[in-house]
């Protein structure tokens, strides 16, 4: 009774968290999204004008906003909000940027 009960508390934790995992998995939206330009590590690609992103001085709010909302004044695809991103995704993307160093 007890060890079933177990059971059920571990799989649903291990079902919350490959949910989570898919949806706002910032390194793995990185390398899907970002990582074509900006390089893996965020070391930036001057061939394709795109600039390092790690240490940037931008906070993890202006990276997401960077994404869901773009700027006017930046180059595509930053003049606008980058196509199917959500979100929680831009956030989860955001915190993972402000890891790489
Ligand atoms: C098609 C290539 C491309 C893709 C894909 C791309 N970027 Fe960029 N990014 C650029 C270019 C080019 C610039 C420079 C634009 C400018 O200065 O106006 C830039 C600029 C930025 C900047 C501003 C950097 C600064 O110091 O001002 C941030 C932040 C950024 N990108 C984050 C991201 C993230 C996060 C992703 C993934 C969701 C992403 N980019 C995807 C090409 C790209």
């Amino acid at each position: 009774m007890k060890s079933k009960c177990l059971l059920t508390v571990a799989s649903v934790m291990l079902f919350t968290s490959t949910t989570v995992f898919a949806a706002d998995d910032g390194a793995a939206l990185y390398k899907k999204k970002c990582a074509g330009c900006h390089g893996a590590n965020g070391e930036g690609k001057p061939a394709l004008k795109a600039p390092a992103l790690k240490g940037t001085s931008l906070d993890a709010d202006q990276l997401s906003q960077h994404l869901t909302k773009g700027e006017a004044t930046s180059k595509p695809p930053h003049n606008k909000a980058m196509s199917g991103l959500t979100e929680a995704q831009a956030k989860a993307i955001a915190d993972y940027v402000k890891t790489l160093q």
